[in-house]
């Protein structure tokens, strides 16, 4: 074995690949629970790519056989059922987990320098893993898959000047089509997951490249042991290798709980709509977006005019790329930030979660008021922070982790 080992090593970076990045990569030892989601992100990323490759098997991108061929999946192919149900689940499940890995980076200004590039791919990542949710939501070809997608396409419509033309481009066709649904079977199953692949590998090249941030968010490298080694860091590997299981055991019990007893999620993961096939000239009474990207309509319904509605929602986006930027305090982790910050923060969050539940419900005056408030909630996050933060009354860091 050891033989086979060296003749690799000496072909292949692989000893030194697993002294860099996993034995003889220094991590802080103060990370706690927020610290799981990454791996985690990881972790949900192989499920979607295994289940995906299984689905792709049975699966049939035409607008006459795609919506029968899940039937097919889900009742005749063994283990069909499970597959799917992951993969649905687990689309859900990416964004769960990416949700509360972009909260953590917020809380310890894990996007400050010199981690900016880190916070730029994660960005994209989550651009990408939007786009790739979208265009496999088309895929089973049901009611709210096929208006879903022509209410969103048309939404590109809406550009001045090149917007018609962008959205036949989009589409290949004049109304969503089977030319659509292949199109977005090619994005969905290759071209997107190559993209996400080097974006995650980007990303965490980034983050090595610097080092991790922590819940102090004080750097480890500035105190090192006479071996150069960082005194409040300890080897990835064993030490994280053997947490991130544990979390991942935990995020698995809960993830096969939803699996096997409520995949459709009351509606949330999986809509009623889309369990009857795809209709060009029936419209669903009520359209609204998956869950992970109602936030984002309800600033977009909340707009006047539809024009504006996708500048606000676009902008809802790009402004969160800013944040090593908008945010100008010289201290990284909300434990030593200042109340107004904290205030800020959990204005931000409450103004997110109520923006998802208004998008999923149809828009009365009184809830369109609402979200009219909450988008200026969200927007005011960052003129705010972008306003408070250079004179900031922060509490004196810590010079080294504070774990014992
Ligand atoms: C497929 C999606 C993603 C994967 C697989 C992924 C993976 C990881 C991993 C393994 C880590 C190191 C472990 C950890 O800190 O939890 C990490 C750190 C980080 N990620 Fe991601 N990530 C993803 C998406 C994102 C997104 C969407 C953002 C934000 C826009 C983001 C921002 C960050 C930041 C700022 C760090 C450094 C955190 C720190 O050191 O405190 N990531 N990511």
């Amino acid at each position: 074995m050891r033989q086979v080992f060296h003749w690799f090593d000496n072909r292949l970076p692989v000893s030194r690949f697993w002294n860099a990045h996993l034995s003889g990569y220094y991590v802080p030892k103060n990370f706690n629970l927020w610290y799981f989601f990454g791996s985690l992100a990881l972790l949900v990323s192989m499920i979607q790519i295994v289940t995906g490759i299984w689905l792709t098997m049975n699966y049939k991108p035409d607008g006459d056989l795609a919506f029968g061929s899940v039937e097919y999946i889900m009742r005749d192919v063994e283990w069909g059922w499970l597959i799917r149900y992951m993969h649905s689940t687990g689309a859900s499940a990416f964004f769960v987990v990416i949700y509360l890995h972009m909260f953590r980076g917020l809380m310890y200004g894990s996007y400050k320098k010199p981690r900016e590039l880190v916070w730029i791919f994660g960005m994209l990542i989550y651009l990408v893993l939007m786009a790739e949710a979208f265009m496999g939501y088309l895929l089973p070809w049901g009611q709210m898959s096929y208006w879903g997608a022509q209410v969103i396409i048309s939404l590109f419509g809406s550009i001045p000047v090149i917007g018609p033309d962008l959205a036949l481009w989009i589409r290949g066709d004049y109304v969503v089509s089977d030319i659509t649904l292949n199109r977005f079977f090619a994005l969905h199953v290759i071209a997107l997951p190559l993209v996400l692949l080097f974006l995650i590998g980007a990303h965490i090249m980034a983050l090595h490249e610097v080092g991790s941030n922590n819940p102090d968010g004080v750097e480890i490298k500035e105190h090192k042991d006479e071996h150069g080694k960082p005194l409040d860091g300890i080897p990835f590997h064993p030490y994280y290798t053997l947490k991130d299981m544990v979390g991942a055991t935990v995020f698995l019990i809960f993830f096969f709980i939803v699996v096997f007893y409520m995949p459709e999620m009351g509606g949330y993961f999986l809509e009623p709509p889309n369990f009857q096939p795809a209709d060009p000239l029936k419209t669903p009474e009520h359209i609204a977006p998956v869950w992970y990207f109602t936030p984002f309509y309800a600033i977009l319904r909340a707009v006047p005019d539809k024009f504006l509605g996708v500048v606000a929602m676009g902008g809802a986006i790009i402004v969160l790329f800013l944040m090593p930027w908008l945010d100008r305090s010289g201290v990284r982790s909300i434990r030593y930030r200042s109340l107004a910050y904290k205030v800020l923060l959990g204005a931000f969050v409450v103004s997110f979660v109520f923006l998802g539940w208004l998008g999923m419900q149809p828009a009365t005056p009184l809830l369109t008021l609402l979200a009219r408030i909450f988008t200026a909630v969200y927007f005011g996050f960052f003129v705010a922070l972008w306003l408070i933060s250079r004179h900031e009354k922060t509490r004196p860091v810590p010079e080294r982790v504070t774990a014992k």
